[in-house]
């Protein structure tokens, strides 16, 4: 059985791509090694987002592709885990026969046997289901998972799994269940045994992750606080917040944590009218959400937010629109991510009247793009002639000598190479624009640390 080849496709979230981790950590620990293609591969996983309907259909006609390669190799297992097989479930199998295997992101511990069962089997296509919401998801051995990142500085480590809001457009209460949390002992002895490999920045994770609290009644204030007292750790970083469960303890945890605690909070708003956010059900009002912001920023005056809004919710008038564009304004975010509302089967909002047409909807999403696009190139400028420490990534997407990392603030800075992913490196910033730093290098830079 050893020897045995897999290869993962992940969309979606941050999340998402974590969990790839730990099925790609359970296969290797099978005896499977990694392919380099689909071709190569003898299980071949899509691990899947179907937030909106465009990130489904992507899977769809991804999955498309595949029918060729499985009737050339008819013991290749094909398998969908994450939010669109715990949407769909067997529906998959009438779009895309030649898959074997739907496994839900609660259900994904149960993969590797799945597929050990389906490769002993040898019957081609399986057509197995499992979607059970299982409550010892979180306990995944972290020992096995396989970071994948984009080096081996930074770590995801997941803290709560679920999500126990209802807003009204959304699939993730339905896809990834309700809210299951580690124990706090545990998320502290991973961030050990990562720091003791060489990791510097970490991520805590959870669609609602500070709704964290675990069994022995300890919350995320009380895990900055821990985590910040680990030597080795210099960056930590949480998402996605809820505003609802934006507490002054937190606030006051966050501040305390500084300046480990990288001064930037995502903190998703979705509307800037008050209609709108009762429809969504969001469990905030325009106000209070402002309130929210000054808190903290009384307490971390550096503080870089960022947001996600969606344009064109139901209902959504041009007047709903325009407070969202003063929201806007009001908050001045850093970073901000907007969607065109997507109708998603099974959802409440999906089933409300909706008479904006599509054109008016995309012409609202560009205008709001238009608008944030000047506050951000005017929050950048600011950065003119300041000294930051970024985290290297990698080399720019747009020109190979130049290199880029990321300020704590989560601020995109380029820069002459070359360097290494994971190092830390002190620049002085030249340049900006709307949606990145052009830097030159200090002399100073930090030991790159590698384990
Ligand atoms: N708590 C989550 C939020 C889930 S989805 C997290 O971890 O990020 C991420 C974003 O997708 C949401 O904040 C929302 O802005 C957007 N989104 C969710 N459902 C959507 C839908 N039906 N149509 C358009 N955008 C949507
Ligand atoms: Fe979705 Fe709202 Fe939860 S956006 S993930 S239902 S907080």
């Amino acid at each position: 059985m050893s020897g045995r080849r897999y290869y993962i496709e992940t969309w979606g979230c941050q999340m998402n791509f974590h969990d790839s981790e730990k099925l790609a950590g359970a296969l290797v620990r099978e005896g499977y090694v990694p392919a380099r293609s689909r071709e190569e591969a003898d299980v071949i996983l899509f691990n899947t987002c179907a937030i909106r309907e465009k990130a489904q259909e992507k899977v769809f006609s991804e999955l498309g592709q595949l029918r060729g390669l499985k009737a050339r190799k008819p013991g290749l297992v094909i398998g969908v885990c994450g939010c669109v097989a715990q949407q769909e479930g067997e529906r998959i199998f009438s779009r895309a026969p030649h898959v074997d295997l739907v496994v839900g992101p609660r259900a994904s511990g149960s993969v590797v046997r799945w597929v050990r069962q389906l490769q002993r089997a040898d019957t081609a296509p399986g057509h197995r289901v499992d979607l059970a919401y299982r409550e010892d998801s979180v306990r995944f051995p972290f020992e096995a998972i396989k970071r994948e990142g984009l080096h081996r500085r930074k770590a995801f480590v997941t803290i709560i799994e679920g999500c126990n809001h209802r807003c009204t457009f959304c699939v993730v209460p339905r896809t990834r269940g309700r809210e299951v949390c580690r124990d706090m002992e545990e998320v502290l002895a991973e961030v050990r045994h990562l720091v003791a490999r060489g990791v510097c920045e970490i991520e805590y994770l959870g669609q609602t992750v500070n709704a964290y609290r675990d069994a022995h009644g300890r919350t995320l204030a009380d895990l900055l606080r821990a985590t910040a007292g680990i030597e080795g750790v210099e960056r930590i970083r949480f998402t996605t917040s809820h505003p609802a469960q934006m507490t002054e303890r937190l606030m006051d945890a966050m501040a305390a944590a500084r300046p480990k605690l990288c001064p930037y909070l995502h903190l998703p708003v979705q509307s800037g009218a008050d209609r709108v956010l009762r429809a969504m059900r969001r469990g905030y009002d325009r106000d209070g959400y402002l309130r929210k912001v000054e808190a903290l920023r009384a307490r971390i005056p550096e503080l870089s937010l960022g947001t996600d809004i969606i344009v064109g919710f139901p209902g959504e008038t041009e007047q709903d629109f325009r407070e969202t564009l003063s929201l806007l304004d009001a908050v001045e975010y850093d970073m901000v991510y907007a969607f065109v509302f997507s109708a998603r089967p099974g959802t409440p909002a999906a089933a409300m009247e909706d008479p904006t047409p599509p054109a008016e909807k995309l012409a609202r999403l560009h205008r709001l793009q238009a608008h944030q696009r000047a506050i951000q190139e005017r929050r950048n400028q600011r950065w003119i002639g300041r000294e930051v420490e970024v985290l290297v990534e990698g080399p720019s997407r747009r020109d190979p000598r130049e290199w880029s990392g990321r300020t704590p603030e989560n601020r995109v800075v380029n820069f002459p190479g070359p360097s290494e992913p994971g190092a830390l490196e002190r620049l002085r910033v030249t340049e900006a624009s709307a949606h990145a730093l052009r830097a030159v290098r200090l002399s100073g830079t930090r030991e790159s640390g590698a384990a």
